[in-house]
């Protein structure tokens, strides 16, 4: 048994729904083109999941965040599917692959053959028993990655009232979770090995800021240790987390965001790995010239840093994901893939925006006791990074704008003094 396509796209997240919409922008004829994914529902911006979706009123169900709203485009729910002639195939996964043959075999035993294969699987969540803690199966402990794991964190938090919750991690999962389980009335303390949150992109200042601000609003925060175990009641709920420095927290419920993996399993010994990640060259096109990678699975040359690099950050999903249809359908008109990494989260009524690389000296501008300020990142003469939080439109397009230009820096003093209206006037 089996179906063939011109064109499939295997995963069905946010890079899934933007490609599709660029194959139609371009012309895709009904029966080209199909989607694989084995989530029950179609691709939807994924984001949601950690904000809207948290809310206690008013909160983000679908159809409302079916991709492509969140970037002011069509929302394309399983009706836009049908009526374009793509192929929705959900809640069915494929289990292997075959590049050489072109083939794919699905868990409901269908083997479906391609002429191009974008593979769009993203990543999974860790897991605790990764780390050596076992645990993950209680059911007041929560991942979150997909709607289902949203619905779960949900019901959770709805079966213990102004709680204790515990957040494991304080990367973007932990700190969006922290912020949406105060808006939740939950009493949330935040543990972590490092020395501040967001270690991996926030200077010591600037998470001295937003953990100021979390503070405020009631979060506690242990840093520099990691869970050791957990206590568990007679009906396997955990009751209380045991950190490696010796001290216990006493939980309602716990949610885990201690990082990602992507999802290469079914092309290891296939295609080319890289940083984690399926190795494309700028056209997003692997070692097997038939297959493509976009979003969280693919590790593309970033022009500007001069390295290969894996994001896992929505906007380079979107792009990446416009990008390889042109270079599928229109490879003669279409250049490499130029793309200055951008990264941003909103907490509280907090919201910040990152461009470029957070390498080389930080000149901080702004007022932190205020309600805009900013960085920018200066490596060898030339300014590679911007930050801000509390700008406006123009300001964010500002900072987006100066990061790609990567202007040479001769005097730090004098970029601090001029501070945002550096990248205003640029
Ligand atoms: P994505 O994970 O979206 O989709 C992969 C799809 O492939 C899934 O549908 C999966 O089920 C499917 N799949 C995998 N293996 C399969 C198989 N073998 N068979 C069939 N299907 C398979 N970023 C950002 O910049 N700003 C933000 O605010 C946020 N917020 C945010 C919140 C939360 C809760 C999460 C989990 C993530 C974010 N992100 C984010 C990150 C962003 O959502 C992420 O970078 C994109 O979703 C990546 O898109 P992909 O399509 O690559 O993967
Ligand atoms: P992350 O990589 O942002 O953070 C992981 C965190 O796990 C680290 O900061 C660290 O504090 C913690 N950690 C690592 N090992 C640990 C251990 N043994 N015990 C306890 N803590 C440990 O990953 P995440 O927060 O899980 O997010 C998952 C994915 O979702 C990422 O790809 C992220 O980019 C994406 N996401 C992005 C956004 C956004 O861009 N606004 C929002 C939500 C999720």
């Amino acid at each position: 048994m089996g179906r063939a396509f011109v064109y499939v796209i295997l995963g069905g997240g946010v890079a899934a729904g933007y490609a599709a919409l660029e194959f139609v922008k371009k012309g895709v004829s009904h029966g080209e083109l199909c989607i694989i994914s084995d989530e029950p529902v179609a691709p939807y911006e994924r984001p949601a999941l950690s904000k809207g979706f948290l809310l206690p009123e008013a909160a983000a169900r679908l159809p409302s965040f079916h991709t492509c709203v969140g970037a002011n485009e069509e929302r394309l729910t399983p009706k836009w599917y049908r009526e374009h002639g793509i192929e929705l195939v959900l809640g069915t996964g494929v289990k292997s692959a075959d590049v050489k043959r072109k083939t794919l075999l699905t868990t409901t035993g269908e083997t479906i053959s391609y002429k191009f294969l974008i593979v769009a699987t993203g990543a999974r969540a860790l897991k605790l028993e990764e780390f050596g803690v076992s645990g993950s199966d209680a059911e007041n402990v929560c991942y979150l990655r997909d709607i289902a794991d949203a619905n779960r964190l949900v019901n959770v938090i709805q079966s213990c009232p102004e709680g204790n919750a515990v957040v494991i991690g304080g990367g973007y999962i932990g700190m969006e979770c922290a912020a949406s389980l105060v808006i939740n009335k939950m009493n949330v303390t935040m543990v972590f090995p490092e020395e501040h949150c967001m270690a991996r992109l926030f200077t010591t200042k600037i998470a001295n800021y937003y953990e100021e601000y979390y503070k405020s609003r009631g979060v506690n925060f242990v840093k520099g240790t990691v869970l050791s175990s957990f206590d568990f009641d007679s009906n396997g709920k955990v009751t209380a987390v045991n950190l490696r420095d010796g001290s216990t927290l006493s939980v309602d419920m716990v949610v885990v965001g201690i990082g990602i993996r992507p999802n290469t399993g079914l092309f290891e010994g296939q295609l080319t790995l890289e940083k984690g990640g399926i190795k494309v060259n700028g056209m997003l096109q692997s070692s097997n010239s038939s297959v493509y990678a976009i979003g969280d699975v693919a590790a593309f040359p970033v022009k500007a840093f001069g390295e290969t690099r894996r994001l896992e950050h929505v906007d380079s999903a979107r792009k990446s994901a416009k990008h390889v249809v042109a270079a599928i359908m229109e490879p003669d008109k279409t250049g490499e893939f130029d793309y200055i990494p951008f990264f941003y989260s909103r907490i509280f009524t907090l919201s910040w925006q990152f461009y470029g690389d957070n390498v080389g000296e930080v000149v901080y501008f702004g007022d932190m006791s205020g309600s805009a300020f900013g960085a920018y990142w200066v490596s060898k003469g030339q300014l590679v990074g911007a930050f801000l939080e509390g700008g406006n439109k123009e300001e964010y397009e500002a900072i987006a704008k100066v990061t790609s230009l990567r202007p040479a820096i001769e005097d730090l003093t004098e970029l601090e003094r001029q501070g945002l209206r550096y990248a205003v006037t640029v």
